[in-house]
């Protein structure tokens, strides 16, 4: 058991998650490093003085079993940062091979939705503790052959203000982030890839595709007392691109 705050990240082996999770640490949490990747967990988790996780979302005995270690090492969870995600491929809504939008809608969904039961009921029964869900705008704003993603990132929209105001009496806040187009290994063929990336940076007036650092401060602000008045939001974070 520590005094710190303890903090689950999902996917915080590499990309954006890995940024949360080492803003956290940095702030002087002990953060969890959960991801399906279990390697590459643990050399985040020694690089940041945490504990690695091996937890695949999209199955719920792993989940479960993942819980159980978390809450046998500190005896509880105060921030729960539901950021592992994936995109399945892409399709238009009528060519799309559906095996695609299930993979995106099991992981994604289901993902957010079975740790967040598997957390959130300890927070519940704690009366303490707050959740941070990874959306995308994407949710609000189509790109084509992206719609499997786009709905699965919707969904989490809607179970962040679901959990919030089902989670409100018990004192804990549930936001979202919703970030643009951002450098992580998810988004490296774009990136690297001089047209692609020329055309999306057309699409954000402040010019550029984010780095992992524009966005993690938000999850900060969002689990900090500073937030404590805020909860059911979605913070956009895309250089104006919503505006467009
Ligand atoms: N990169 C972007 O442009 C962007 C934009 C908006 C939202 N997001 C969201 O941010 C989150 C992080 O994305 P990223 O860009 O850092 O991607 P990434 O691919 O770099 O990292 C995703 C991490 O999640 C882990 N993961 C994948 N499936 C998992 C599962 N079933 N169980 C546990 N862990 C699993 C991976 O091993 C990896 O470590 C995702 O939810 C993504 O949808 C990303």
């Amino acid at each position: 058991m520590t005094d710190k705050r303890c903090v689950v990240v999902t996917g915080a082996a590499s990309g954006l998650g890995k940024s949360i999770a080492t803003a956290f640490a940095q702030n002087g949490d002990f953060v969890f490093v959960a991801d399906i990747d279990g390697d590459a967990a643990h050399a985040v988790a020694e690089a940041l003085g945490g504990r690695a996780v091996q937890m695949d979302i999209a199955d719920a005995a792993s989940v479960q079993e993942a819980a159980s270690a978390i809450f046998e090492h500190s005896g509880r969870v105060d921030v729960l940062i539901n950021n592992a995600g994936i995109v399945g491929g892409r399709g238009s809504v009528v060519d799309l091979d559906l095996e695609v939008l299930r993979r995106a809608l099991t992981v994604n969904v289901l993902g957010t939705w079975t740790v967040t039961q598997a957390i959130g009921r300890k927070m519940q029964a704690r009366k303490a503790g707050t959740i941070i869900n990874i959306t995308s705008i994407g949710a609000r704003q189509p790109t084509p052959e992206m719609g499997h993603y786009e709905a699965s990132k919707a969904a989490i929209e809607a179970i962040t203000r679901t959990t919030a105001i089902e989670m409100a009496p018990f004192g804990i806040r549930a936001n979202a982030i919703a970030p643009g187009p951002v450098v992580t290994p998810m988004t490296q063929r774009l990136v690297e890839n001089p047209d692609a990336r020329a055309a999306w940076e057309a699409r954000i007036p402040l010019g550029t595709i984010a780095e992992v650092d524009q966005i993690a401060p938000a999850a900060l602000f969002l689990a900090s007392a500073a937030a404590s008045h805020i909860t059911g939001t979605s913070l956009t974070i895309d250089g104006g691109q919503l505006l467009k």
